[in-house]
Order: structure tokens, then sequence, then C-alpha cells
């Protein structure tokens, strides 16, 4: 995990880990002395700051109305990089971690149905929506749910599942759902939104491709491997605030030198899909790689772990 400058954390301690499912761990986490926590969207990320330079993103999946915790649920990896295998170690009653402040989520709309798809784990974010949701008087959505087995957070959508708005799909006795056909069937009055597997989330990605972006969004909590285009050229990255700059040189990249300028820019999934480093550009055009960021956005903001620059001179905001 790269190193960051000044990231900022709240200490919080856990307050109870409940295992809903073998192999899934929910973690409450509070304030220290029981204030409340900064606020939230729903599904917005936290990364837990573990030791060692241990950082992990995860999505709350309580609602926003809940100020004085944070719930997060985390499935053993078995094949991971080691951070869910060291929270189920590790993390009990009492334990205190540092997260960072919440950023990111997702913004459903209330003029048109909200259409989630989930597979397994991924559920999370939505779980987060779907009470905000109901919070606020809102029925217009509909969860598709697919998981190997048994899913394993449904006690936090009684009421989605008591309405008929969760459809259930059990990949073990059943075929993967048809995104195409399942999308279809809404038409062009919906919103949709997918976290899971990389296979889903390609699949998704493939039907919404010529959607707007402003109907469709995308978890990714995997980041895709890093691509080095040939014929970059070397150039030139100003900080306006700090008034430094240095030459990107193509075998470094853009964030090693930003490291390298100490710039006040946090990084934690080093790959374009968490947020944290999300900057103001002022002058470029920037290469976007991240997957997160809306063409809109994009016109004023950049993922810089992830990102090169056009021409020759990119000024960032920092
Ligand atoms: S550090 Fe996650 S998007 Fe840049």
């Amino acid at each position: 995990m790269i190193a960051a400058k000044a990231i900022k954390t709240v200490a919080v301690a856990v307050s109870s880990v409940d295992e809903p499912l073998p192999g899934v761990k929910r973690i409450v986490l509070n304030d220290q002395d029981n204030w409340p926590l900064p606020p939230f969207s729903p599904g917005a990320h936290i990364d837990l700051h573990l030791g060692g330079g241990l950082v992990r993103t995860y999505s709350l999946c309580n609602e926003p109305a809940e100020n004085d915790r944070y719930v997060i649920a985390v499935k053993r990896e078995a094949a991971g990089r080691g951070g869910s295998a060291y929270i189920h170690d590790n993390l009990e009653e009492g334990t205190f971690v540092g997260v960072s402040l919440p950023r990111g989520g997702i913004q459903t709309v209330d003029s048109a149905l909200n259409v989630f798809i989930a597979g397994g784990i991924g559920v999370t974010p939505f779980i987060s929506a779907i009470r905000d949701l109901e919070l606020r008087g809102q029925t217009n959505y509909v969860l598709h749910w697919s998981s190997m087995g048994a899913p394993s957070l449904i006690d936090m959508l009684g009421e989605a599942m008591a309405a008929g708005r969760v459809k259930l799909y059990d990949t073990l006795v059943e075929p993967v759902p048809d995104l195409a056909a399942i999308l279809d069937a809404y038409g062009s009055v919906c919103k949709a939104y997918c976290c899971g597997p990389a296979g889903m989330l390609d699949a998704f990605e493939n039907v919404v491709c010529s959607w707007p972006d402003s109907r469709k969004h995308i978890e990714r909590f995997t980041p895709p491997k890093p691509v080095q285009s040939p014929s970059l050229k070397a150039y030139t990255v100003v900080l306006a605030k700090s008034k430094k700059e240095m030459t990107v040189e193509p075998h470094v990249g853009l964030l090693k030198t930003l490291e390298a300028l100490e710039a006040d820019v946090s990084v934690s999934c080093g790959g374009g899909i968490c947020g944290a480093c999300r900057t103001r550009w002022l002058e470029g055009p920037p290469i976007h790689r991240d997957r997160i960021l809306s063409s809109e956005e994009r016109e004023q903001e950049v993922m810089v772990c992830v990102a090169e620059c056009a021409g020759s001179r990119l000024v960032l905001d920092l």
C-alpha cells in the first residue's frame, strides 16, 4: 500500500462483532466516547487502517440516520491479499481502529425505480441505500441478489423482504441471473446499480455501456490491473497551492511523483476505484483511468492514483 501524507482518520472502537453466516463478520464501530461520528451518504466507503500500513476499504451497510455507528460486513477471502483474514482474526469487541472519513456513496433517485444488482457480500452498500429509502418512505426499489447458497445479511433487509422487493438467486442450484433480461424488463425508467464479483460487474458494464452516467452506478472493490501506455511522454506536474512542480517520467508515473513532492493527497486502493485520491485539476487534460468518476466529474476532477497527463503540464489543486 502506498503511503500518503496527511491521512485523516477517526479513532473508533469495535463495539460488537457477529457472524451472520460462516465466513462473514459484521462489525459495529463506535466513537470511543460515544460521540456522533462524521456523517455519511448511503453505502459510503471507509478505509480501515489496521496497522503496519494495512489499509482496506469497505462499504457502510447501515443507514446514514444512524450517526453514532458505522457497520461493515467482511467476508473472509481465502485467496485475498490478507486484509479480510486480518480483520477476521484480530478485530474483536474493544479493539481500536483508525478509519477514514466516509466518502462517496450511492445517490438513489426518488423519481424512478432504483434497481440494485448484487452478488454475495456486494450487497452491503445496497442495504444502506435501501434502508435509507425506506426511512424516507420511498418504495421505488428492487434488489436482485445472487449468492452461492444462503445470503449473508438477510436480517438487515426485513422490510424489503416482507414487501417482496428482493429477488434471490441461489447460484448453487440455479444459473446466474441474466442481467440483460433483468434490466430490459425495467426499460428506460430505472437507475441501475451493481456490486459483486468481477464477472458480474463486467456483465453489468456490458449491458449498460450505452446508458447515460446518471442512470448507472458500479461499485468495485478490486482494482483492475494497471495499464501502461507505451506512448506516454514525460510531462510536468504542478501543485498550484503548494507551488511545487516536478517532471513526471513515464516509468515513474504520477502517483510516485506526487509522493516525492509530498503532495497532500490520500491514497487507499491505488487502483482508481475507491475515491480516496480525488483531486481537482486546473490544467491538463488528465488521462483518466479510474472506474468511478462520471464524464461530467472528469471535467474538473481526477483520481491521481491511476491518472497521467495527455499534454505537457498537469496542474492540480493541491
Ligand atoms: S486511491 Fe483509490 S481511487 Fe485513488
